[in-house]
């Protein structure tokens, strides 16, 4: 397998080290920035490098090329590589409207082109478990779900006065779709993965930091066939520390999943153990091991679009499975804006 990134940014770090760890080779990486280019072509000891990605793939002969760019960048590159590389793994937010997501799930189906969506929360080690928890109906039939997330991201903090978002990754600051889109995301996935398609959704997306452009804050709340599912998602969160919480509560028990970093730590490895008590009073606690998770979910995700390419699958995230969720993010803007509950597949 010959792969090809393009983007040279913060999260090509867990990309190119991802396939490394899958045994791929990392051929040829892409990035406007010539120095960004260079600091991980030295890195990773990647030789062929480009600032024009046609350019790249047609004179690399790709197997997969790997989109690791803001979302502004994945139409046009993707709409070039989709008839040109069999295989294709796209950062999220795969598109910012449903209009361009519809373009190219067609376009790629025309050119039988597997296109997968790095939706990677899938991938986390908790997620995963509890995944299998609901799988194995230990705690029934699920019928509330609360995921909770409150970090101090966007807003100064520490002695240094620094907006930590801003610092990693820059161009954040003047992302209209922010906090939902860019973040939000996952949990909105992961929603779809444990609960089936939403019916109904209620939202309220704000912005409180004066750091960014974009929404910070948000609450919504989905209805699914058996489950009512909210996410609470703040960035700007004034003097407390991170604080994530995932919990559900089925017919005969609970799932709890909480610390200092639970549902998606940010730049640290603390997490609880995922506890499970039901109604008979057994409590279980499965541990967690979080050690390099972050990067480590990456490879999984890889290794699942491997398995994909191998057996002649589409993946659990690819672009066609991945508009759904986009679109429980668009419907969320809107039934905000609007105050109003919207509806799915009317
Ligand atoms: N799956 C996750 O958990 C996760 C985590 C972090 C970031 N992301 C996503 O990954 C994407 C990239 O994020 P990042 O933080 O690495 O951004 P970044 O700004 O640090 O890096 C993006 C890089 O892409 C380059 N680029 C932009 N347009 C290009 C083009 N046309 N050709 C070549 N290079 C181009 C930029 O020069 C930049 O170096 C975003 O969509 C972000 O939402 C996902």
């Amino acid at each position: 397998m010959r792969v090809g990134v393009i983007g040279c940014g913060f999260i090509s770090y867990a990309h190119i080290s991802g396939w490394k760890n899958n045994n791929v080779d990392v051929v040829a990486l892409c990035d406007l920035d010539e120095e960004r280019l260079n600091s991980r072509g030295n890195q990773f000891s990647v030789k062929a490098r480009y600032k024009d990605y046609k350019e790249m793939v047609e004179k690399e002969q790709l197997d997969i090329v790997d989109i690791v760019t803001p979302v502004g960048a994945h139409r046009s590159i993707m709409d070039f590589c989709c008839s040109r590389v069999k295989n294709i793994l796209i950062e999220k937010p795969f598109v910012n409207n449903i209009e361009d997501g519809t373009y190219l799930v067609r376009k790629c189906k025309k050119y039988n082109c597997r296109a997968m969506v790095c939706q990677s929360y899938r991938w986390h080690p908790w997620f995963e478990q509890i995944k299998k928890e609901l799988d194995s109906n230990i705690i029934g039939k699920p019928f509330y779900s609360n995921i909770m997330q409150r970090v101090s991201f966007d807003i100064p903090t520490g002695a240094e006065n620094r907006v930590p978002l801003i610092e990693d990754q820059p161009f954040y600051e003047n992302v209209e779709m922010l906090m939902l889109l860019e973040q939000g995301c996952h949990f909105l996935d992961i929603y779809r993965y444990f609960f089936g398609e939403p019916q109904y959704i209620q939202a309220y997306v704000e912005r409180v930091s004066p750091f960014v452009l974009g929404d910070d804050l948000a609450v919504v709340t989905i209805k699914f066939p058996d489950t009512i599912g909210i996410v609470e998602d703040l960035w700007c969160t004034n003097g407390q520390e991170k604080t994530s919480v995932t919990f559900i509560q089925g017919e005969k028990g609970s799932i709890y999943f909480g610390g200092t970093d639970g549902a998606a730590p940010h730049r640290t490895e603390e997490t609880g153990d995922l506890i499970i008590e039901l109604k008979d009073g057994t409590r279980l606690q499965r541990a967690m091991d979080a050690k390099d998770y972050y990067n480590r979910c990456f490879q999984k995700m890889q290794k699942h679009f491997l398995y994909c390419i191998e057996n002649n699958l589409q993946p659990l995230t690819s672009i066609e499975d991945n508009l759904k969720t986009l679109q429980m993010a668009f419907k969320a803007y809107r039934a905000s804006v609007e105050k109003q509950t919207l509806f799915f597949g009317e």
